[in-house]
């Protein structure tokens, strides 16, 4: 078993994909000799599954501030819980959604990037961020009938501009999410294998 202990994070608009290329992810990580480990953001302790139901599923859309707030708090518990423990076992560690999740869906609803940041300041620092990259009208059409707040399509456009910027600024990888599963998913894990290697 190959031991180093990485955070990487899969970022992307509702229905691009993410959660499977993720789950893909770890699986072939695992094939290859790595110990890899799924997990995901809003979590599934006691503030994600709040968030699930205040937040997400609540009919309407909370003040940003208390949507931040939470988002934050859900992380900070995610990361002492399961993140740290896993690292420092060595595992590789690949987040379905994480900072930039706050970052991009918090600041497309109007808050200002660096006071996510501040608020965030305290959870470590990804290895690596991925953003699975997939048109707004393609994931609203994806998407199912039981919807979330954030579900449609002018959200899901802001949102991706505001991920755009950290594709330009060099803090999240571009992958075209607009080809099969297959073709995303390789280059999703060449992606990985070459950091991991220093290329
Ligand atoms: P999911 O269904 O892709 O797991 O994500 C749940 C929703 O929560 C999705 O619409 C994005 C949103 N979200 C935020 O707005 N801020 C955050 O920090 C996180 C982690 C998720």
């Amino acid at each position: 078993m190959k031991k180093r202990g990485l955070l990487i994070c899969v970022e992307g608009l509702d229905g691009c994909g993410k959660t499977t290329q993720a789950k893909i992810l770890v699986r072939k990580l695992r094939r290859i000799g790595y110990n890899a480990v799924y997990t995901a953001e809003p979590t599934s302790g006691k503030i994600g599954r709040f968030i699930k139901r205040y937040c997400l599923h609540g009919g309407k859309r909370v003040s940003n501030i208390v949507e931040a707030l939470l988002f934050a708090a859900d992380r900070y518990e995610h990361v002492a819980t399961e993140i740290i423990p896993a690292l420092k076992d060595g595992k590789i560690v690949v987040s379905d959604r994480y900072l930039y999740s706050s970052l991009a869906y918090q600041g497309a609803a109007g808050l200002n990037l660096d006071w996510i940041r501040r608020i965030n300041e305290h959870v470590i620092s990804p290895n690596l961020a991925i953003f699975l990259d997939v048109e707004p009208n393609t994931v609203i059409k994806r998407l199912k009938p039981k919807k979330s707040v954030m579900e449609n399509l002018e959200t899901q456009r802001k949102v991706r501009e505001v991920y755009l910027k950290f594709v330009e600024n060099g803090e999240l990888v571009r992958v075209n999410g607009n080809r099969s599963k297959r073709e995303v998913a390789k280059e999703i894990l060449s992606t990985i294998l070459n950091f991991l290697e220093g290329g």
